[in-house]
């Protein structure tokens, strides 16, 4: 896993926009999984303003949101759908017919989650899958001892998680207890995945996804076993982990590497034996 710890909520953010930017422009994703909730709500307004000054496009862009609630309809204020249509997809040129969702109030559940696994399928998969976890280390709605080869699937939420919904709902009865959601094994074959996470409730859950053993108990720790992963947070969400000395350590490299490796290759290939700069500091 690549772990960026920033100061706070708003450099999470303009690392995760810059990100997306990148990938939608220079590799050319255009099959994009998303996230509802509370995390990537900011990122969502920064990509309303780069769609603004031109620097990112969804003409030609598809996506598929990961869960939504069993029972709401569409429309409904709380529905994940209408959620997106508020903060993102109103505001940028998404065709809708390229909006790819869950439904609330499917026919047949088993056939509705076929249908959207072979969308995904015909598509080509999802390149870029942005996620936000739970505290209790849930991704989409994979609940704890959620099966790591799970795939799109109805799924009983936790009482916690129910809880922390409580507050979206007037009446205690709308709150949904059920939702359909991605697999973690749906998640895991997208080519690449941006996980956020913000805020000092997060420190237990992030720590036991990068630093935890793999588990169902905490389904993001999945994630370990994805070849490219980039979990971006902020110093408050990085509270918990034992290594963050290492990650931003890491950080520092990485950014050194590409300039390391030129000046010793035109060292080399000019038969110039000095060390170069950076070597030296080592
Ligand atoms: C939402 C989703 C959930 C949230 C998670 C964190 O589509 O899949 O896994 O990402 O519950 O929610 P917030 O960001 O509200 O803390």
């Amino acid at each position: 896993m690549n772990v960026v710890i920033r100061p706070d909520e708003a450099d999470v953010t303009r690392y995760a926009y810059e990100f997306l930017r990148d990938r939608m422009n220079r590799k050319r994703y255009r099959v994009l999984g998303l996230p509802t909730g509370s995390t990537p709500l900011r990122l969502y307004r920064a990509v309303i303003d780069g769609f603004k000054r031109g620097e990112v496009d969804f003409a030609d862009v598809h996506t598929f949101n990961l869960d939504e609630y069993l029972g709401l309809p569409p429309d409904h204020p709380q529905s994940y759908r209408r959620f997106m249509e508020t903060n993102l997809f109103g505001q940028i040129n998404i065709k809708p017919e390229n909006i790819n969702f869950l439904s609330g109030l499917p026919r047949d559940i088993e056939e509705e989650c076929e249908r959207y696994e072979r969308a995904i399928r015909e598509l080509g998969g999802i390149k870029l899958q942005i996620l936000g976890i739970g505290r209790d280390g849930h991704i989409g709605f994979n609940e704890p001892t959620s099966s790591l080869a799970s795939r799109t699937r109805d799924k009983t939420l936790t009482r916690e998680t129910i809880e922390d919904n409580r507050r979206f709902f007037e009446r205690d009865e709308e709150v949904p207890r059920w939702a359909l959601t991605m697999g973690v094994g749906t998640i895991m074959e997208a080519r690449e995945v941006l996980l956020l996470a913000t805020g000092r409730a997060k420190a237990d859950a992030v720590a036991a996804m990068i630093e935890g053993p793999v588990t169902t108990m905490c389904t993001a720790s999945a994630l370990q076993m994805h070849p490219r992963v980039t979990v971006v947070i902020d110093e408050a969400a990085a509270a918990k982990l034992n290594h963050d000395d290492y990650y931003r350590w890491m950080a520092d490299n990485d950014a050194r590497m590409v300039g390391y490796l030129e000046e010793r290759r035109r060292r080399f290939l000019t038969g110039d034996s000095a060390q170069p700069e950076a070597a030296q500091k080592q």
